[in-house]
């Protein structure tokens, strides 16, 4: 056993001395190595193509280079902007998917770009863009469950949320799951993230404040189609979520889970912190807890 000791807040430092653009991120462990793929924003907004960093513990962090870079021309170009990528490897391909938020010089494309590759550290190559059944997206996460099916959480302004199921290849969307607002709220949540404890889903997302941080929510349910509870805050009423928006919540050693948050600065989005910070979950509960420093065996 190794004890890790993991920072509340930080800006994540890689294997250079470079601070690690691990933002709007995804992580996944393949053959026991976690791998994130991050928003580069070294340089503003535009997209600078998807960084990807490995590592053993989640403290620290070996960089790994620009798996998909910026296309000369068209979407995905240095022009466009490009958020939140997620990858995941299709069991019966075995190939590696990536989903990215595709937009062109503003927000209004919505649309989600597919990038594939046979290795985890890419090249990515970008294979189309889509909106699925025709309906906007904006801001993903995406989920596999036990069985291997994948999925893909996407927002959808005034409909909700949506969590569409995969096909066998991940390649599209083969059924609307679900779509959900959030409770008392007008739209779905966004920076959507789902994980599994005990046969119960629990999905996290943030209201729509942009840049700001609010009191994101979560919502669980014993089936993906649902019926799913209301939404709760995960912090007390008023912390933002202790100023930052979920990324993601990963599964650690022993039951524990790591939530994975944005602290975004808009004028120096590159060197805006990333929150490290356990979450309990059970029971239908969750519940985020600040330390300044804290510790998990693996
Ligand atoms: C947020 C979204 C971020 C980014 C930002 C831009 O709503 O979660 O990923 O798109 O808006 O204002």
């Amino acid at each position: 056993m190794t004890t890790v000791t993991m920072r509340g807040a930080c800006l994540a430092h890689d294997d250079t001395g470079a601070v690690a653009q691990l933002h709007g991120l995804g992580i996944q462990q393949f053959d026991g190595t976690y791998y994130a793929y991050g928003e580069n924003k070294v340089n503003g907004n535009l997209f600078q193509g998807v960084a990807c960093y490995t590592s053993d513990d989640l403290a620290h962090w070996h960089n790994a280079g620009i798996v998909l870079a910026p296309r000369a021309e068209g979407l995905l170009a240095a022009d466009t902007i490009a958020e939140r990528p997620k990858v995941l490897r299709c069991p019966s391909a075995g190939e590696y998917v990536m989903y990215i938020h595709a937009e062109r010089g503003d927000y209004n494309y919505a649309h989600v770009a597919v990038a594939v590759a046979d290795n985890p550290l890419g090249p990515f190559r970008f294979l189309f863009s889509m909106q699925p059944f025709g309906n906007i997206s904006r801001d993903i996460g995406v989920f596999q469950d036990d069985d291997g099916a994948g999925y893909l959480i996407s927002e959808d302004r005034e409909h909700g949320t949506h969590i569409y199921r995969l096909s066998d290849d991940y390649h599209s969307v083969v059924e609307d799951v679900v779509c959900l607002r959030g409770t008392n709220y007008r739209y779905g949540y966004e920076s959507p993230t789902i994980v599994k404890h005990d046969g119960l889903y629990y999905w996290f997302g943030s209201q729509l404040t942009g840049w700001d941080c609010n009191d994101n929510m979560f919502a669980t349910a014993a089936d993906l189609h649902g019926p799913w509870s209301e939404w709760k805050a995960f912090t007390p009423a008023g912390s933002r979520t202790f100023d930052s928006q979920c990324d993601l919540v990963l599964p650690l050693p022993d039951g524990q889970f790591l939530y994975v948050g944005d602290r975004w600065q808009p004028k120096d989005l590159g060197n805006s912190p990333t929150l490290w910070l356990p979450i309990r979950i059970g029971g239908g509960q969750a519940l985020l807890e600040w330390h300044d420093e804290w510790t998990y065996e693996r």
